[in-house]
């Protein structure tokens, strides 16, 4: 964890954030000329999950091939599209580029060259990945109109591709998911698993850990530039990635019209999930997990407070998910458990996995409040995941031993962040550590557990 925090440096002071949250509402207004289930009426896209490779490129030779490319852009973008061929949208935090001609890409200096005399763009530069982080981490993609001098195609290919990079902060689930897994979700699912992926900054254990993910939004087998260094030509390609913000899809702006819950049910279909709502979880007592966490944010008093939560009724585990660990296994874990329990961190984006109706506790160390909320909170209202808070007491900060109880770090956390990113995650992010009050945190828990027993009253009444 950590890593992602750098975000905490935007939103270093709530004034602040509610700029941003403008930002974001005004960025990502468009001109609306399509319902967002327009997809869904094309013969062969609604209903196709099944059927086979054939018959999606026989579908797809049959519809315009750019049918799934030009629903990425809308307005102005797409009359660009359709006038010359290319056209780049870009927003507060993303920004990509569709070809609906064909693209040739040189793997060896990715370079993409598109052929369209009329676009304004000569030569361009895109980093295919979220810009809501620093960006050193990803490499750029060269996108060149060129229509003398192309490099001849060693490969032909009759699918669009989509050009991505696993750079960026992978090995933090929730930069995983916020910035890879969505927004490969909102860009490509539409396709119908119909484009080919090349990774850029393609990191083995990355594409192994998502490999479920991955290969149900792409049949094909992915391109790693890296060690297949030869051009590569697509009838059609999407350059970057689609970015709606925290843990968020906005299905009035995604060309299939997919909402957070289509994408849990994606996730629960792809990691085969039992349980659709917390009250089909048949246990004797009710499961909670516990994300313990390693270096920062730790529970000094984990053992405390597990013994609270077995007096409580709950079946406690314990567990520490690090980046190797296996989704297969651990989606199946949270998904039989009714209450999350963590502190603020990346262990929080779990939540993805939980039944509806399951209870998602974030506890929230001093001078996070902004971030627990965003991150996590309001995403777990979006998944149908109830949510609870616990703020803790300056007491109950390892900071309140540190700089005593009248220091500012712990009178004045607000003071703190409005001094910037590196002065706030030096405290707050990397330095404290969490004792908990259990006898406070308990009545939370008797609220989670009161929250379990009335949705599985209102699903026997029903
Ligand atoms: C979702 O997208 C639509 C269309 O682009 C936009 O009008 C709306 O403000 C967006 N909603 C949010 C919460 O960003
Ligand atoms: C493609 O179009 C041809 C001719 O219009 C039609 O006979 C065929 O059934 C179509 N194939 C698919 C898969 O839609
Ligand atoms: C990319 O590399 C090829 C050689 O593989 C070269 O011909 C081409 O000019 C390079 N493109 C750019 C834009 O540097
Ligand atoms: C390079 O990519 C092409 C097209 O995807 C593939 O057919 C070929 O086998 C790859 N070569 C190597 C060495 O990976």
């Amino acid at each position: 964890m950590g890593k992602e925090q750098n975000r905490v440096v935007l939103c270093a002071s709530s004034s602040m954030a509610f700029l941003l949250l403008l930002a974001w509402l005004y960025a990502s207004v468009f001109s609306s000329d399509v319902t967002p289930f327009e997809a869904w009426k094309l013969p062969g896209f609604g209903s196709s999950l099944s059927s086979k490779m054939s018959d999606h490129e026989a579908i797809l030779a049959n519809y315009s091939l750019d049918f799934p490319l030009r629903r990425l852009v809308r307005g102005d973008d797409r009359i660009q599209l359709d006038t010359t061929g290319f056209a780049c949208h870009s927003d507060l935090y993303s920004e990509l580029c569709i070809a609906n001609k064909e693209v040739r890409i040189d793997n060896k200096n990715l370079t993409v060259y598109i052929p369209s005399s009329q676009s304004q763009i000569s030569r361009k530069n895109i980093k295919p990945y979220p810009t809501t982080n620093p960006l050193h981490l990803v490499t750029s993609v060269q996108i060149v109109n060129e229509e003398t001098n192309l490099p001849s195609c060693n490969f032909n290919h009759n699918v669009p591709v989509l050009v991505f990079s696993s750079g960026g902060f992978t090995g933090n689930l929730f930069h995983e998911m916020d910035e890879l897994i969505i927004p490969l979700f909102i860009t490509s699912r539409h396709f119908r698993s119909n484009l080919k992926f090349v990774i850029t900054d393609y990191k083995a254990w990355w594409v192994n850990k998502y490999s479920r993910i991955l290969s149900r939004l792409s049949r094909y087998e992915f391109i790693n530039p890296a060690v297949n260094g030869s051009v590569n030509c697509f009838p059609g390609a999407v350059i970057g990635l689609k970015f709606h913000g925290l843990l968020a899809l906005n299905r009035t702006d995604i060309p299939g019209g997919y909402s957070m819950f289509d994408f849990k049910h994606f996730l629960a279909q792809t990691y085969n999930l039992k349980h659709t709502n917390v009250f089909e979880i048949k246990r004797e007592k009710p499961v909670l997990i516990l994300i313990s966490r390693e270096k920062t944010r730790r529970f000094v008093n984990e053992d405390e407070m597990v013994v609270m939560m077995e007096e409580l009724g709950f079946e406690v585990v314990v567990t520490r998910p690090n980046r190797m660990s296996n989704l297969n296994k651990f989606s199946e874990l949270l998904n039989s458990c009714s209450v999350l329990v963590g502190a603020h961190g990346a262990g929080m984006t779990n939540e993805v996995f939980l039944p509806a109706g399951a209870v998602a506790v974030q506890v929230v160390p001093l001078g996070l409040d902004w971030a627990s909320t965003n991150y996590f909170g309001e995403p777990a209202r979006e998944m149908g995941v109830k949510y609870l808070e616990y703020k803790i007491e300056p007491e109950e900060s390892t900071l309140f031993q540190t700089y005593g109880k009248d220091h500012v770090v712990v009178t004045d956390p607000e003071s703190i962040l409005a001094k910037g990113y590196q002065a706030a995650r030096a405290v707050y992010i990397d330095e404290q550590n969490l004792k908990i009050n259990v006898e406070r945190f308990r009545e939370t828990l008797v609220q989670a557990k009161q929250l379990i027993e009335d949705s599985s009253d209102s699903s026997s009444r029903n």
